[in-house]
């Protein structure tokens, strides 16, 4: 039988795994922050947006109306709590707090945002999961701030000693207190720039007409639909339906929901394109196809009808 190869101790081994995990989920917080339309809830790919979505896609749905009815605190919480986990993972500050986190966190986007990717494996959120629950159950180790919090023991005996734990514990709060101040900073970014300025893609370079419902469907006036890009045709919050004009001098009805995950995509009027914020994916507004994945099959088509000057779409 040959010899074990030499072991590197557990502390070690899960260092690369906390980094890429803190780092990716305390990423994740800022883009939130930093992204005017996350929380505007007319921008397409907004909290509020993705949520409306994910109540007719997700098999939690039925649990979604609170996070839809008070998106902006719902928004918030998410944002806050990838920064915690975040923090808290890169630092080894309760480890399993932030690990539990972790899990609860890539749980709700896997059920959510990668519940329809299919084959599952191209969703990276069930993968997050799993990674977290690996930390959580190693618990802390020798190089992080738990470790290093406990290595202080109160001797009353020795001052010393208690002002070491003391001094100890006030770093922690620091470091804690920094973080918050640091996403509150962020947060309050956001909502100054979130009142004056939408994201590129919900600020089409045409003006997008607005919706008519009718018994029918939906309807537009045949001159509001741009040379180029489409015209969004439903009021946020519902399922998006987009209008195009056809290289042949016709039109194109199709459905907004992204066929990879169940985003709902919105216009990129400078590229002329509908545009997937969930994970990039691309199509053609004058044909539905896809033009860069992950998504593999072309938004829904509806019939189209034009009479007097007013193009009449037919979702059923
Ligand atoms: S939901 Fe993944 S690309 Fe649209």
């Amino acid at each position: 039988m040959s010899a074990p190869g030499r072991q590197l101790e557990p502390a070690v081994c899960l260092l690369p795994l906390r980094g890429f995990l803190g780092a990716t989920y305390i990423y994740a917080a800022l883009q939130k922050f930093h992204d005017p339309a996350f929380l505007d809830p007319s921008a397409p790919g907004s909290f509020a947006a993705q949520t409306a979505s994910f109540r007719h896609t997700s098999p939690i749905g039925f649990a979604l109306g609170p996070a839809h009815d008070h998106a902006l605190a719902f928004g918030l919480l998410i944002a806050f709590g990838e920064l915690a986990v975040g923090l808290g993972t890169v630092l080894g500050l309760w480890t399993r707090l932030a690990a539990a986190g972790g899990v609860l966190l890539a749980l709700t986007f896997f059920l959510t945002v990668s519940w329809n990717t299919d084959p599952y494996y191209y969703g990276s959120d069930l993968g997050f999961a799993f990674a977290f629950l690996t930390l959580g159950l190693a618990g802390p180790t020798r190089w992080s701030m738990d470790a290093w919090l406990a290595a202080g023991t109160v001797d009353t005996s020795e001052p010393e000693d208690s002002r070491r734990v003391v001094l100890k514990r006030a770093a922690a709060t620091g470091i804690t207190s920094g973080a918050a101040l640091l996403g509150a900073a962020g947060a309050g970014r956001l909502g100054r720039s979130g009142r004056s300025k939408q994201s590129p893609m919900a600020q089409p370079r045409t003006a997008v007409p607005s919706a008519t419902p009718s018994e029918s469907g939906l309807q537009v006036a045949l001159a509001a639909i741009p040379a180029t890009g489409a015209a969004r045709l439903t009021a946020s919050g519902g399922d998006p339906v987009f209008v195009a004009r056809t290289a042949d001098g016709g039109y194109k009805a199709c459905g907004g929901i992204c066929t990879h995950a169940g985003c709902p995509v919105g216009v990129d009027q400078a590229r002329g394109l509908l545009v997937c914020p969930c994970h990039g994916s691309t199509f053609d507004p004058k044909s539905g196809a896809v033009i860069n994945g992950p998504a593999k099959d072309p938004l829904p088509s509806f019939p189209v009808t034009v009479a007097d000057g007013v193009l009449r779409v037919r979702k059923n």
